[in-house]
């Protein structure tokens, strides 16, 4: 989604400007501007890059202190120069920046229409500028004001940041559903959509709640009040981000980082929530709701894309571990049906980034029924991980590439835990087999280690099967849907379309598609269906399909019909998930970057979904 940059202080604005969109190019973009005031609004935007804005603003000499930069992800006006932000009022007194969906922008628009107010752009976030401009001047208003009314007529998601030229020593800033951080520098401000470009400047941040507006001025002070004019006091923190954290250092790509930082994302999320030696485990978000957790008649896990296939895993995982209902719903088809949902029940939702608006929403209809809200979020401070009752951060670290890899195996690792937690609590798990899982967990980030060993065999096969059209991933039992996550890291950055299925479906139409030209990944780890996947595999020989087979070391029966194999560690089934899904990364990572896609940016994607 877009992202939001702002800085007042003491330094020239345009260079914080720029290197704070770069840090946010991850979050996926269609076009950017800035506007820095220096007596007047010197404003630049350009559909594309932030590189092409910086081509744009060419030999100019953008001076001034105080300034706004935005990143675009269009929701309403296609793309372009024009509708790309920051946006002006009528009167050329006010800009502003906008992340999210002035739903009601329409009426606004045609009210303002009325009022004389022409505008230049199809965007709702040029109404919202007007709305702000028609309030200021006409109750001759101070600017956080203007904007605090404006935005009690507004209806949807915002974080904004409004600069006005009458006002050059403050900056407003304002969000509701969409994230906005403030980092607070010696008599300088930054603001911004997350704290990557912020961490260079400051570790104190403060992260603004929803419908809260803050004032930052040059003289250091920072004041915040919420959409009923009530003061709140800032809670300040200090960042724990590194900036090598958001650096791809020596990797060609932040995926390959990512993918390549496993082990110790990993371990990192079991840290102090783990230790097999004296025998325990413990995930603190849920401690605290320990009877609900115990008691559930059923949990519901509502999330999206690679997070929703994280959730299938963790239904296996429930159900086999803690003997738990599960349902695994898309967040986007939750949150429009009139789900049955009741008291008693726990709704997690799983994201890395904690901003995808449709998780958010379906979170605020399980929360207006009354569940338990439990989050699983990567983002510190994001929406989702403010929104639940209680939650369990991943620990990742910064996901800076657009496709999930090092958050996805942090969620399961999550889940993996958190099964074994509530089984064992739940007398579910013989205590043999509970210590067994919790040495095999901890071997988990070395066995990873041992699969990265084997990428340039990896990369051999993706030379192999590189121009395929389209790719179909089997898998049974955990691996089904870790066949599934493998099918979407293909079609989302190589963009070849592949299709994840339950191995014994194939039967059932898919195995129409085989022939010589369709690679067929089979995840065959599990050995409890070791047999039925070696039929699987031979029916797909049978009519020339090319077998790619994940399997356990020292699998000699699939060496021997599969085209190619890719060994890795044997373990226990449960947690076979955070292995065989390591492969199937480096695959389409290397598949992506033969065809010369842009594995961080794959086209038409953004990080964060936050918008419907
Ligand atoms: C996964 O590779 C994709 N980038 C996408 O499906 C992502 O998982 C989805 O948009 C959900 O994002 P979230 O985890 O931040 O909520
Ligand atoms: N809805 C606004 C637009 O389409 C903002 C989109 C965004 O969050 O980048 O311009």
């Amino acid at each position: 989604m877009c992202g939001i940059v702002a800085y007042i202080g003491k330094q020239d604005a345009y260079p914080i400007l720029i290197k704070g969109l770069k840090r946010l190019e991850y979050r996926g973009y269609d076009s950017s501007g800035v506007s820095v005031l220096n007596g007047d609004l010197q404003i630049f935007k350009k559909k594309g890059k932030v590189k092409d804005l910086v081509d744009h603003v060419g030999n100019h000499r953008v001076k001034g202190t105080v300034g706004i930069g935005h990143t675009r992800w269009a929701t309403h006006g296609k793309p372009n120069d024009i509708n790309a932000h920051p946006h002006v009022s009528g009167n050329k007194r006010l800009s502003l920046i906008h992340n999210g969906i002035i739903e009601n922008y329409q009426p606004l628009k045609e009210a303002l229409i009325k009022l004389g107010h022409t505008f230049e752009s199809d965007t709702d976030t040029e109404v919202l500028t007007h709305l702000i401009e028609e309030i200021q001047t006409r109750d001759d208003l101070p600017i956080d004001e203007a904007v605090r009314i404006a935005l009690t007529k507004v209806i949807g998601a915002y974080a904004i940041v409004v600069l006005d030229k009458e006002n050059p020593d403050i900056l407003v800033a304002a969000r509701k559903a969409s994230p906005l951080v403030i980092g607070i520098g010696r008599d300088e401000f930054f603001v911004a959509s997350d704290a990557s470009p912020i961490i260079e400047h400051t570790k104190k941040v403060v992260y603004l709640n929803d419908e809260e507006i803050a004032v930052v001025k040059r003289d250091g002070t920072l004041s915040i009040k919420n959409i009923d004019n009530q003061i709140q006091n800032p809670f300040i923190e200090e960042l724990d981000l590194k900036l090598d954290a958001i650096e791809k250092g020596d990797f060609d790509s932040f995926m390959l980082k990512e993918i390549y930082e496993q082990p110790e994302s990993i371990l990192d999320c079991m840290r102090g929530r783990i230790n097999a030696e004296e025998g325990w485990i413990k995930v603190g978000g849920v401690e605290t709701k320990m009877e609900e957790f115990l008691n559930a008649k059923r949990i519901i896990i509502a999330a999206c894309g690679t997070s929703w296939i994280a959730g299938l895993i963790g239904e296996y995982l429930f159900e086999e571990l803690a003997r738990i209902s599960v349902e695994v719903e898309y967040a986007s088809e939750l949150r429009y049906r009139n789900p049955i949902i009741e008291e008693g029940d726990i709704v997690i939702a799983l994201s890395q980034s904690g901003e995808t608006a449709d998780t958010l929403a379906a979170l605020h209809l399980a929360k207006d029924k009354n569940a338990l809200l439990y989050g699983i979020v990567n983002v510190v401070g994001s929406s989702i991980a403010r929104l639940t009752d209680t939650g369990s951060y991943i620990h990742a670290g910064p996901e800076i590439g657009v496709a999930s890899t090092k958050a996805f195996t942090g969620q399961v690792t999550l889940l993996t835990m958190l099964a074994i937690y509530l089984g064992y609590e739940k007398g579910r798990i013989p205590r043999p087999y509970y210590a067994q899982l919790l040495r095999e967990l901890e071997n988990i980030p070395s066995k990873v280690k041992r699969i990265l060993e084997k990428d340039d065999h990896i990369k051999y096969i993706a030379s192999e099967i590189k121009d395929a059209t389209n790719a179909l991933y089997l898998g049974r039992g955990y691996n089904f849907p870790v066949a599934l996550e493998g099918a979407l890291k293909l079609k989302e950055i190589s963009y070849i379309h592949a299709e994840g299925y339950p191995a014994a479906e194939m039967k059932h139409g898919p195995i129409a598609l085989i022939d010589e030209n369709m690679p067929v990944v089979v995840i065959a780890t599990n050995m409890s269906a070791h047999d039925k996947i070696v039929s699987n595999i031979q029916e797909v020989k049978a009519r020339k399909g090319v077998v790619i087979a994940i399997i356990n070391e020292g699998d000699n029966v699939i060496k021997e019909i599969a085209d190619y194999v890719i060994e890795i560690p044997a373990t226990d089934e449960p947690l076979t998930p955070l292995l065989s899904v390591v492969p199937l990364q480096l695959l389409s990572y290397h598949i992506a970057i033969m065809r010369g896609c842009n594995v961080d940016q794959p086209r038409n994607l953004a990080k964060s979904v936050t918008v419907e």
